[in-house]
């Protein structure tokens, strides 16, 4: 399912360069199954059109507070009442100074003083508007009137400047958005994660990894947040960018990923072992770079600690949930590891279903039985293994 379906988004557009990332926005959101009304200020009209925004929700746009379309001309009531939010991207320092003073001279004001929904606003000026005292009074104003700030990010500006100013991309909000409407189902819990491989080295320049993209345990580790939890990942070597709000620890090798974990796991309610842990490290890596030689190489594994098993083990363990990535016999090999390792829940997937790729097909095997979910999206397999989490925790398993 797509991650916004069913909810109704009003989308304002204020006068400001950034004006040109709120089309690509109402486009995530529409793709994510919003239904997206624009409103456009008279300034925010200058640097896209209202066009734009109809064509790409497929929504009339507003921009004028007489506009006579709407039947009763209350577009400030009708527009936001059965919203689920309003999100002001970019909102100016202007369009912050009037919200900060309940100022309701236009449209887009009007309906946000009117509003009975959250309301999510992403700033975006030049940074010396964004350092001024009155913008940031403005802002600790509307942190405490509820109003929810994202951003703004620190960088090049369009005026050539640099600094904190910029307006959170359109994904990053599109991202932001999909978690604020996400079930609080782990709200308070403490949850840690690994994810992606590891890397045990042979010598100064090579080593042993496998190709776990870490996808799945950077997509769970949004879930969890999403859900409301306090969030640790600790992860070896992947490209994935760490999500906001979750605290990263990076790690190469099973034994540093071991440390880590155990120097944590006495402060987490939920231990999630997404990690593709190497079994084996060379037993005496070289510390120069091995030389070629006629004769074969030999060289002596180790076993690695199984960081799972461990935590598991504990006297008071966390909630564990393992995963369990097999080429074939999924179900059989991937319960046996939950008997094994002791764990409440096993998320098993086949190799070929979702290594490195974007989607996913899982079952879940915990002491009710076996759930099946997908394919889907990562993040949609995430979210739903969250709320299987979320409600074996409160006992209601289904
Ligand atoms: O035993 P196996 O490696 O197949 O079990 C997979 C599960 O155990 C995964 O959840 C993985 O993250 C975890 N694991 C671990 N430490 C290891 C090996 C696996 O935490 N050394």
């Amino acid at each position: 399912m797509a991650e916004l379906s069913g909810k109704r988004l009003v989308l304002g557009v204020t006068g400001g360069i950034a004006a040109y990332k709120a089309a690509e926005l109402a486009r995530l959101l529409v793709k994510a199954g919003a239904e997206v009304h624009a409103v456009l200020t008279a300034s925010g009209a200058q640097f896209v059109t209202p066009v734009t925004f109809q064509a790409l929700t497929g929504n009339p746009a507003w921009s004028d507070q007489w506009d006579a379309r709407m039947p009763n001309n209350m577009a400030h009531i009708d527009l936001s009442r059965g919203a689920d939010a309003i999100v002001v991207a970019p909102a100016s320092a202007d369009f912050l100074a009037k919200l900060a003073h309940g100022l309701a001279d236009d449209l887009l004001s009007t309906l946000c003083l009117a509003r009975d929904c959250p309301l999510i606003v992403a700033p975006a000026m030049n940074r010396q508007m964004w350092e001024n005292p009155a913008t940031q009074r403005n802002k600790s104003r509307l942190a405490q009137d509820g109003v929810i700030l994202l951003g703004p990010a620190a960088g090049e500006q369009a005026c050539g400047e640099s600094g904190l100013g910029r307006m959170l991309e359109a994904a990053e909000i599109l991202e932001t958005l999909a978690g604020f409407f996400q079930p609080k189902v782990l709200a308070g819990r403490r949850v840690m994660l690994t994810a992606g491989p590891t890397f045990e080295a042979l010598d100064a320049v090579r080593g042993l990894t496998n190709l776990s993209s870490g996808k799945m345990g950077f997509a769970l580790a949004r879930a969890t947040r999403d859900a409301g939890a306090q969030v640790t990942l600790v992860s070896g070597p992947v490209a994935q960018p760490t999500p906001p709000g979750v605290e990263r620890v990076d790690v190469t090798s099973a034994r540093e990923m071991h440390a880590a974990v155990m120097q944590r796991v006495a402060q987490c309610d939920i231990f999630i072992g997404v990690a593709a842990v190497a079994d084996y490290r060379p037993a005496e890596p070289a510390g120069d770079k091995i030389k070629k030689d006629d004769k074969p190489l030999q060289v002596t594994f180790a076993p690695n600690p199984d960081i799972l098993a461990e935590v598991a083990a504990r006297p008071q363990p966390p909630f564990c949930v393992g995963f369990a990535a097999e080429s074939r016999d999924l179900e059989k090999y991937a319960e046996g590891k939950r008997q094994k390792k002791k764990l409440a829940l096993v998320v098993g997937n086949l190799v070929q279903d979702g290594l490195g790729g974007d989607t996913n097909a899982v079952v879940l095997l915990d002491d009710q039985g076996r759930h099946q979910l997908g394919p889907a999206p990562k993040i949609d397999i995430a979210r739903a293994i969250v709320a299987h989490i979320g409600r074996m925790l409160e006992g209601k398993e289904n």
